[in-house]
């Protein structure tokens, strides 16, 4: 059931498949709007988008993309424009983490990390902002992390994408003063207690398998954490002329 008497915004959310991105498909679908949901793996999107119709959302649309490929983030976005002409938010969520110092993480492991999680934020801000600007309203929100602000003992390649990530959010604020109805911003998280628990296993299936993994998988986060990430986005309501 809608919780507002506007009419429905578009929300895409990357990462929709799990963890943070999940929580906050649910969080809009709650609100009746329109979602349209990003991740690699169309089944766990699928069922995603079975529960957010269930709670509410005016429709929930799967789209299968890596986000560290340019071309697919791009004809993702086109996409989501041709189904709904327009697009009121963007929640970057999607990220993977892997653990080691820079001489122990394998090269295509690292990459792989700041691939998606920096890389793949550019991707996004590249096909997201023009079309934020040919509306001039909507807002783009990068999750991003405490960890963007410090140095974590054996996490380099994580590390490394979130100051990175922190770095593009400030670029984009700078780039984009000229569109004032264009709204960039970062969502700053720490670990939950239950995500914790879940990466230490993940440190020990990165050691064994030397991959990226992911970050926080099964984890469940506060309705305030969720909140502070689509209030990142809550600027469209004053700067959307819908
Ligand atoms: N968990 C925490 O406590 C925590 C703390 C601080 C910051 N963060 C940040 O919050 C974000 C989400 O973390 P999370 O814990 O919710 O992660 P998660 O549960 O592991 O989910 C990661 C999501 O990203 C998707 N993904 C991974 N690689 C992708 C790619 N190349 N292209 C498209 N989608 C991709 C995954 O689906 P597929 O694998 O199917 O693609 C999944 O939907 C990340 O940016 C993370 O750095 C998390």
């Amino acid at each position: 059931m809608p919780t507002h008497d506007r009419p429905p915004r578009v929300v895409l959310v990357t990462g929709a498949s799990s963890g943070i991105g999940e929580a906050a498909a649910h969080r809009v679908a709650r609100r009746g709007d329109h979602l349209v949901l990003l991740a690699r793996g169309r089944d766990a999107l699928e069922r995603v988008a079975r529960d957010c119709d269930d709670l509410g959302a005016a429709s929930s649309t799967v789209l299968a993309a890596d986000i560290s490929k340019d071309d697919e983030v791009g004809a993702a976005v086109a996409a989501t424009i041709a189904r709904h002409g327009w697009i009121d938010t963007v929640v970057g969520s999607a990220g993977v983490v892997a653990y080691g110092r820079v001489e122990d993480v394998p090269a295509e492991v690292f990459d792989q990390v700041v691939s998606t999680n920096l890389l793949g934020s550019v991707n996004l801000a590249r096909h997201v902002l023009p079309v934020l600007r040919r509306q001039g309203g909507g807002s783009l929100v990068m999750v991003g992390s405490v960890i963007g602000h410090i140095a974590v003992p054996d996490m380099a390649a994580y590390v490394i994408s979130k100051w990175g990530v922190r770095a593009l959010v400030r670029q984009l604020q700078v780039d984009n003063r000229d569109s004032p109805g264009v709204r960039n911003g970062a969502a700053i998280f720490a670990k939950s207690q239950s995500s914790r628990r879940v990466s230490r296993g993940s440190i020990t299936s990165s050691t064994q398998n030397g991959s990226a993994v992911r970050n926080g998988e099964r984890s469940r986060f506060s309705r305030a954490s969720i909140s502070s990430i689509l209030a990142c986005g809550s600027g469209a309501a004053s700067i959307s002329a819908r």
